[in-house]
């Protein structure tokens, strides 16, 4: 993947165990579930498309060619992880990490106290992770602004379900989301809209 992507992250960093892990942002059954329609870009977007996406956002780098080897790669492992799933299938709620917020606004204070006591050893002081072995959570090689997993709804499922790694669902609702509310209010890369390759207007030709 080097050349297509800026952060310091790999897929498998926010979709855990290779997208194999319930509600670790799992790519079982994902195949099946494209083309869909999508609000963002007003249109029907292809699994290329949508895997362009997390190029562009969540690795801060740009989308390889749609038929080009790394794009066909990946289609191709998500079909396989898929195999057996009806098309059309609606994703099962339990393999989702997406969760309802607590109506209260995230309190910050307690979201840092957090961090300090179950992600910093990993994650760093400075939010930057260890090399290849931790990943960044927020500054110039973490995901950018654009990314799925800088909405606090993502982010807190994402915590809530998957860390901290050595002791995954051990945080309660409201902990996730103070201590991801505050992962979330440092700064990060911005989308820089030009400097990327801008996908197709048209629907993909490879369904
Ligand atoms: C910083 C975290 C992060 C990284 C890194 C990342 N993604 Fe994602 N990805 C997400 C989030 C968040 C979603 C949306 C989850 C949701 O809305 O259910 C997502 C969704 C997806 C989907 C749609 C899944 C579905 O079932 O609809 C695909 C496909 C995907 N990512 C592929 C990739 C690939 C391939 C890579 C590596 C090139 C990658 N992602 C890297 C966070 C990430
Ligand atoms: C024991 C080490 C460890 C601890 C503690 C830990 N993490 Fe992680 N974190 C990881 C690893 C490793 C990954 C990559 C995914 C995986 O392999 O599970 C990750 C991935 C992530 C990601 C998605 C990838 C990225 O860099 O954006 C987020 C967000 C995250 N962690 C947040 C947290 C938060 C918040 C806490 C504290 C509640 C925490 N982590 C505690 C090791 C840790």
């Amino acid at each position: 993947m080097r050349g297509y992507v800026r952060a310091d992250l790999t897929c498998a960093d926010c979709h855990i165990a290779a997208g194999m892990l319930p509600r670790g942002g799992s790519f079982i059954g994902t195949y099946a579930r494209f083309p869909q329609w999508n609000r963002r870009a007003h249109r029907v977007i292809a699994l290329q498309d949508r895997i362009a996406e997390c190029f562009l956002y969540s690795m801060n780098g740009k989308a390889p060619a749609y038929d080009s080897k790394p794009m066909i790669s990946i289609v191709a492992y998500i079909a396989w992880l898929s195999r057996g799933t009806p098309i059309g299938a609606k994703p099962r709620t339990s393999d989702s990490y997406i969760v309802p917020l607590p109506t209260a606004p995230p309190n910050l204070a307690r979201g840092k106290a957090l961090y300090r006591q179950r992600c910093e050893a990993c994650h760093q002081p400075d939010g930057g992770g260890v090399g290849s072995v931790y990943p960044p959570l927020w500054g110039a090689r973490s995901f950018n602004q654009g990314a799925g997993m800088a909405h606090l709804d993502r982010i807190t499922g994402f915590v809530r379900y998957n860390m901290p790694q050595n002791a995954p669902g051990s945080l309660t609702l409201a902990e996730a989301y103070d201590v991801a509310a505050f992962v979330l209010s440092h700064p990060r890369p911005r989308f820089a809209r030009n400097a990327l390759v801008v996908t197709p207007a048209l629907p993909a030709k490879y369904f």
